[in-house]
């Protein structure tokens, strides 16, 4: 039997292409493996949003010349958002003659016709398209999870958001059809999918492109039907474009979880614009205080970015200032990274690496005590959790997500996994909470 592993970089998109790629590859009679050294067929799906994100791949791309000439028959292959966009391509084409075959996000399901290619010619294949292609059924998926699933609901991003490169590696904003995705969660619940997660760059401007418009609440109504799925999550959202029917959708729909990620970026109004995103702090803070009161318990989530090009002390301490009133429950924060191509990059007032670095780690000080606080808050209440497996370090902890996607430890067995189960909460660190079975 031979066997193919995917090494995933970047966001749940990624993931979820990596699931929909494997269906291709068992199709090819290739089993999966964990262990690299045992692959016959090694995948990267590549991110490119940050830099850091493309220097991970191209390390490990030399890492595996080397296993290549232990192993010569390997077929290596590349793929996903560093491969749609920029100098990175062509560099992997032109001087990593180990790579067998490079295809980009909207080649996924030409993948067989590439395979055969590759297999009838023995020769480097690159396959890169620039427009996507709807026509996909995407039931074909072999998925990480028997219990929760990841469903598209649109592809590419319109935004433009000024530092942002996805928008070059997916393309324009493109919805699929609500048909094909109510179905596609039927079939979830059938299979006993407890959970699902709509995906998509701006999943709040889900339907624009149709041929009979519907909106992402709309959406969300239909899901709401359906039996079995008690759980539906979705990401990401932008606060532009962050109806007060989709409030009103959370508070109503029962199986929407009480979770929701509204990335800000920013805490001041001079680098919101400068980004680009189309929204105030104070509209922002709007949509926090609409939230909390509609959703009861809610938890937010967010993005930040420090250190975008111009970013004086005052503008990051207007950030400080938005985190301590929006009190997130959790949240990313990223270092500011240039992306060739976009706007920020070309723009002046680059913000030295010691300051951005003292400025992150203020930021992070001050949202870990936040959600520490927050987290120890739950401490005594009774909270549902999703069993997703047991622990690494010990197999009799289980680990899984409440619906306010809060990850949560206790002691059980292993049959729990992929039920529902209520856990008291005993304790709380600043990520994760404790607590037993009830
Ligand atoms: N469509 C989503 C996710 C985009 S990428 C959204 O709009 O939120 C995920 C996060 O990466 C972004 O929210 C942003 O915080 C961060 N990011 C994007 N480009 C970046 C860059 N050039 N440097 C640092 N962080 C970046
Ligand atoms: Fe990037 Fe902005 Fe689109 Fe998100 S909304 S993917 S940050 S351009
Ligand atoms: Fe990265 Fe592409 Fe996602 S650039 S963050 S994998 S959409």
């Amino acid at each position: 039997m031979k066997k193919y592993i995917i090494q995933t970089y970047g966001c749940q998109m990624n993931e979820h292409d990596s699931e929909k790629i494997s269906y291709t590859l068992e199709g090819a009679g290739y089993t999966y493996t964990d262990h690299l050294e045992e692959a016959d067929f090694i995948l990267l799906n590549t991110c490119i949003v940050r830099e850091n994100a493309e220097h991970k791949v191209l390390g490990q791309l030399g890492a595996l010349k080397h296993l290549k000439q232990k192993k010569p028959d390997l077929i290596i292959a590349v793929s996903g958002c560093m491969m749609q966009t920029g100098k990175a391509r062509d560099i992997i084409r032109d001087k990593y003659r180990h790579v067998d075959i490079i295809f980009g996000t909207k080649n996924i399901d030409d993948l067989p016709y590439i395979l055969n290619e590759y297999f009838q010619t023995g020769e480097p294949v690159l396959a890169i398209e620039e427009e996507m292609d709807l026509g996909e059924d995407e039931t074909h998926v072999i998925r990480g999870s028997k219990h929760k699933a990841y469903i598209s609901i649109a592809y590419g991003c319109d935004n433009y958001c000024s530092y942002c490169i996805v928008p070059y590696a997916r393309g324009r904003e493109i919805s699929r059809e609500p048909g094909r995705i109510i179905e596609e969660a039927r079939i979830l619940a059938e299979e006993g999918y407890k959970e699902i997660t709509l995906l998509g760059q701006n999943v709040n401007s889900y339907g624009k492109t149709l041929r009979y418009p519907i909106r992402f609440p709309e959406l969300l109504e239909e899901l709401n039907k359906i039996d079995g799925l008690s759980r539906i999550r979705f990401m990401t959202s932008h606060p532009k474009d962050l109806s007060d029917e989709l409030i009103d959708a959370m508070g109503r729909l029962d199986h929407v979880c009480e979770h929701f990620h509204l990335p800000v970026q920013s805490g001041s109004d001079a680098i919101l614009k400068r980004m680009n995103r189309k929204y105030t702090r104070d509209q922002y803070m709007e949509l926090v205080r609409k939230l909390r009161e509609a959703v009861p318990g809610i938890a937010l989530s967010t993005d930040i970015i420090v250190g975008f090009p111009g970013e004086t002390e005052a503008d990051f301490l207007q950030t400080l200032d938005l985190v301590k009133q929006a009190e997130f429950d959790a949240g990313f924060t990223f270092i500011y990274s240039p992306r060739p191509g976009t706007p920020a990059a070309r723009m002046e007032e680059q913000v030295p690496k010691e300051i951005v670095s003292d400025r992150f780690q203020r930021l992070v000080d001050e949202m870990y005590a936040i959600y520490l606080r927050k987290n120890r808050a739950r401490i005594g209440t009774t909270m549902e959790v999703l069993v997703d497996g047991t622990s690494k370090t010990d197999t009799a902890v289980l680990t899984g997500r409440t619906r306010t996607h809060h990850l949560v430890h206790f002691p059980g067995e292993p049959t729990m996994i992929g039920q529902l189960v209520d856990v008291r909460i005993t304790g709380a660190t600043s990520f994760t909470l404790e607590g037993e079975q009830v």
